[in-house]
């Protein structure tokens, strides 16, 4: 169950991974067309070519004397022979602290370092191939500087159209199809998964209400005895923070705690005066008949332990093995109490029920000597907030007659049923 919610966040959150990576990589795409390699290029300011693909021409078209040498503008197109676009490009030139940039046109400047790094204005920051793009500066320089080269760093398209953008994008395609079948598979045992532990658990609380009806049976003074002491076992596990396993198999040990009294004869059950000895005898028997019974339902854990040691007592002076303390399974703890509650709050065939701060005065009581000190107060609490009447209403006869012992999925607070 837990396992599941985990899956499904999981793959929530990689689904809203791979849709924010692919969104970036279209996005790439559709703003700087097939993007591929990058490219740099060394070029010779002197007209000559320095690469197959780029070279600059270079024309001095004013030179005028200034007090830190000269003012000289240069006229420069860099020329693109070869057979691919170069897009993004950008140009960085050689710079000293003596030497100004006083103007340029047709593209952006600025120092960065030793360098003066040029990016262009217009023609979406492509120079085709084949064609060429122009700028111009104004250098105030020392009459010895002349600048010599420049590198052209952009990204170069590949007319293929099978570009490292392209390749990516296909790439990402297919691992969102694997992505998606997977999770679809995933998604698919997962509800089979469900769907098959929801029917197990309906064969397994029909089961129970079957062997439920039978304990009932033989004693009516305790007709939904069990499914309440289940019900409280498992809100006390719940308000203890016991995990939904764990207070699901407090449900069905409070279900089956007292399976045993099938064995303990009628007549010593609903005997309206003092028991004898041999008769208590009898009927304490019942946590080891039940005990015995339920060896085989070792696959729900605490059960077997529940109905064995539910009628110990915190101090030791419980039966049928005086355990003391934490030496009694906490199954069975919190099973006894949810059992001594029931018990004080029903009618019996020798006294009628106890009053609600009769009961709270003799839980108090018994916390630390019949019961662990660290349950009782949960129980308190549930009487207080009113948690066991509403219990009891769920639990009561209905107008038509009918009872509502039936147990069903609802009542167990720690199971995840969604699907
Ligand atoms: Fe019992």
């Amino acid at each position: 169950m837990k396992f599941d919610k985990t899956v499904n966040t999981f793959l929530t959150l990689l689904s809203v991974l791979m849709i924010l990576i692919t969104a970036f990589f279209v996005e790439r795409l559709i703003t700087h067309n097939n993007v591929s390699s990058v490219y740099t290029s060394k070029l010779s300011l002197t007209g000559a070519k320095l690469s197959d693909d780029l070279y600059a021409k270079v024309s001095k078209t004013m030179v005028q004397k200034t007090d830190n040498g000269s003012l000289t503008q240069y006229e420069i197109e860099i020329v693109n022979s070869g057979d691919t676009d170069i897009t993004n490009w950008n140009l960085k030139m050689a710079y000293f602290p003596t030497v100004k940039v006083i103007d340029v046109y047709n593209v952006e400047g600025a120092p960065e370092g030793d360098s003066y790094i040029f990016t262009p204005l217009y023609n979406n920051m492509t120079i085709k191939a084949g064609e060429s793009c122009e700028f111009g500066m104004s250098i105030d320089a020392s009459a010895d500087y002349a600048p010599t080269s420049m590198v052209l760093t952009g990204f170069k398209l590949d007319p293929t159209g099978s570009t490292l953008g392209n390749k990516l994008i296909s790439a990402l395609f297919v691992l969102w199809i694997v992505f998606c079948a997977s999770y679809m598979v995933v998604k698919y045992n997962s509800i089979s998964f469900l769907k098959k532990q929801k029917n197990d658990i309906r064969i397994i609380l029909q089961s129970m209400n079957t062997f439920i009806s039978f304990i009932d049976a033989k004693d009516p003074y305790t007709r939904g005895h069990s499914r309440r002491v289940a019900m409280y076992a498992a809100e006390i596990s719940k308000r203890m923070h016991l995990t939904e396993s764990e207070i699901q198999n407090v449900y069905y040990a409070g279900l089956l705690h007292d399976a045993g009294k099938i064995s303990v004869p009628d007549a010593i059950l609903n005997k309206p005066g003092k028991l004898t000895n041999e008769e208590r005898q009898l009927v304490q028997n019942h946590t080891v008949a039940g005990g015995n019974m339920l060896k085989q339902l070792s696959s729900l854990k605490g059960v077997r332990e529940t109905a064995l040691y539910h009628h110990e007592r915190f101090d030791g002076k419980g039966y049928p093995e005086g355990l003391k303390g934490s030496e009694i399974p906490l199954y069975a703890r919190i099973v006894g109490v949810a059992d001594s509650y029931d018990a004080m709050s029903s009618n019996r065939v020798y006294r009628r029920h106890l009053s609600k701060d009769e009961i709270i005065e003799e839980m108090q009581k018994g916390s630390g000597s019949q019961f662990d000190p660290e349950i009782v107060p949960y129980m308190v609490d549930m009487i207080n907030d009113g948690y066991v009447n509403v219990v009891k209403m769920e639990t009561a006869e209905d107008e038509s007659g009918d009872d509502k012992l039936h147990i069903s999925e609802e009542d167990i607070p720690g199971l995840y049923m969604g699907l």
